[in-house]
């Protein structure tokens, strides 16, 4: 029997940041079960290794280097927090890996050994901060979690704001793992100061948290809303739909986009993990990154990573987002940007659109608000 292709899986399943980390895994998983269902790649399967980094930058780096360092696995897939991307990194350098990052982040990064699946800044921040400007205004409050994330998308979104004469009234970071009182001081500020929108950088366990304490300090979120990139399904299912209702999130994909691609995922990984698993952009990253792999290994015909990422360049793949692509400038991907808004069921409607893909720019060598549409990019009809 022929060997099978090692996928090194560093999704977390427990820890703060477990739930979208969780559909991270399964979407990984169903892309791989649906690749070997099919006859796997050049007849050989892919054998998924799953680990459990624990939401941890140091367990990611311990786990990384045991896959990597006995040659287990050369490719590893995974990584939320941009600090446990951030802890996996050197060890995919040391070893000539290659880690498929399926997560939205701030930017300004470059490996060789990294390829990037999800929103460069270019590809979420600019089109929310331009739809917020026009909706609800120009005077901002920040809220995140304590790490680099919050600390860089906060950066990019406070010299957005600041391009088009708005404010930054205050910028408040809550323990990564924090307690419904952690939220007190914002809620306070927030009341206070009357920004026309908060945004927010909270990751993970805290953000339901943050939301709940939103609504029961009794905000209009249609005048007010909460704004975030990392608020997307998984974070909503543990939210009231009275507290969901009204806040407006950025990303690639959401789970109610129309269209055969993103319906049949939704529905086999809803047959698959449940029916009303929550199904987010992270997830479909995660997804497609696999499909995007396994293409790109039957091309070069081996998973070795540099043949791996020089085949990776002439792979095209039809997402669930659209048509989607690695940009060999930078490693980063192709992307189709949204901007929707929660509902009163708790569920999101898209608000605006780009219909187009745009090509990654995680430099921002495009500065301004108008200009990420430079990287619009139209595929033939
Ligand atoms: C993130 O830390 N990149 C959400």
């Amino acid at each position: 029997m022929n060997p099978s292709w090692r996928f090194g899986l560093l999704c977390s399943q427990t820890g703060v940041t477990a739930k979208v980390e969780t559909t991270q895994l399964n979407a990984s998983l169903l892309a791989i079960e649906q690749i070997n269902g099919a006859g796997g790649i050049a007849g050989r399967s892919i054998e998924p290794i799953i680990c459990d980094p624990a939401s941890n930058p140091k367990q990611f780096a311990a786990l990384a280097e045991r896959l990597l360092s006995n040659g287990r696995a050369r490719l590893l897939f995974g990584c939320y927090m941009s600090s446990t991307r951030k802890a996996v990194l050197p060890l995919v350098e040391a070893y000539r890996g290659l880690l498929f990052y399926p997560t939205l982040y701030e930017g300004f990064e470059y490996s060789k050994h990294c390829i990037y699946t999800g929103a460069a800044p270019n590809q979420n921040s600019m089109q929310l901060a331009k739809y917020l400007f026009g909706a609800y205004g120009k005077r901002f409050f920040f809220v995140g979690s304590n790490y680099v994330y919050p600390y860089e998308s906060n950066r990019i979104m406070a010299e957005l704001v600041r391009q088009v004469g708005g404010a930054v009234l205050d910028e408040i970071y809550v323990p990564l793992a924090p307690q419904p009182v952690d939220f007190s001081k914002a809620i306070r500020e927030i009341a206070r100061t009357k920004p026309d929108v908060v945004f927010s950088t909270v990751v993970g366990e805290g953000t339901a948290m943050f939301y709940d304490a939103f609504h029961r300090a009794g905000f209009d979120a249609a005048r007010l809303p909460i704004a975030s990139l990392t608020t997307g399904e998984a974070e909503v299912a543990d939210m009231a739909a009275q507290a969901a209702c009204g806040h407006v999130t950025a990303a690639p994909f959401f789970d109610i986009l129309p269209g055969p691609a993103a319906a049949g995922f939704v529905s086999a990984y809803r047959a698959r993990f449940g029916a009303n698993a929550p199904v987010p952009a992270a997830a479909e990253a995660a997804y497609f990154q696999v499909m995007l792999a396994a293409g790109a290994i039957g091309r070069a015909g081996a998973d070795d990573p540099g043949l791996v990422q020089a085949a990776l360049a002439e792979c095209e793949y039809d997402a669930p987002q659209g048509r989607v692509r690695i940009d060999p400038d930078n490693n980063h991907t192709f992307l189709w940007p949204r901007v929707a808004r929660l509902n009163a069921e708790g569920r999101f409607e898209v608000v605006w659109n780009a219909e187009a893909r745009v090509k990654p720019d995680p430099y921002r060598v495009t500065q301004t608000l108008d200009e990420w549409s430079g990287g619009v990019h139209r595929l033939p009809a």
